[in-house]
């Protein structure tokens, strides 16, 4: 049997779990962390789970993470789970579900798309084609943005 490792829970916060092994920097570059006033982040990579082999959790004390920040996670880790706690208690849980369309922090990898003109640049947008893993399609020039691609834009 396997034991998972004990993180200390945290009193309010979000804790982001079963993230893909190894991914969760990619995650926290996300989150824009860490930053200033951000404390107690706590980051577990490659601990063993009963669920999957192996995960990645991130625990982050008085912050609630967003909507939109979570269509962003689901690029990194699309089987994550989201839990928000309120007063040590789970108070919502989430699983990680990519839209069909998604507004992204992401670049088209096309350099002559519009998104990617340097004055006046637009917000890029892509539709999602597949889910695990993610590829997307740039919404204003078609461009395939697989995988690969999508995860060397958070290193
Ligand atoms: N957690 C925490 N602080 C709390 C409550 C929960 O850090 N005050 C963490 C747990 O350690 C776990 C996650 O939040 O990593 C989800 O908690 P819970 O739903 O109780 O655990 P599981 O049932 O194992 O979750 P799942 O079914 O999603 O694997
Ligand atoms: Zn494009």
């Amino acid at each position: 049997m396997k034991s998972e490792l004990k993180i200390k829970a945290i009193e309010n916060g979000t804790v982001i779990d079963h993230i893909t092994a190894n991914k969760s920097l990619h995650i926290l570059k996300i989150l824009g962390l860490p930053d200033e006033d951000t404390i107690n982040v706590t980051v577990a990579m490659n601990v063993s789970s009963s669920q999957t082999e192996r995960k990645d959790i991130v625990k982050i004390e008085n912050r609630e993470i967003d909507h939109e920040e979570l269509n962003q996670i689901a690029l990194i880790a699309p089987e994550a789970t989201i839990n928000i706690i309120r007063d040590y208690e789970v108070a919502k849980k989430d699983k990680i579900i990519l839209p069909e369309k998604i507004t992204s922090i992401i670049k088209c990898t096309n350099s002559k798309c519009i998104t990617n003109y340097e004055n006046e640049p637009i917000t890029s947008k892509f539709h999602v084609i597949e889910t695990q893993p993610p590829v997307l399609r740039c919404h204003y020039c078609e461009k395939l943005i697989k995988h690969e691609d999508i995860e060397k834009q958070f290193e």
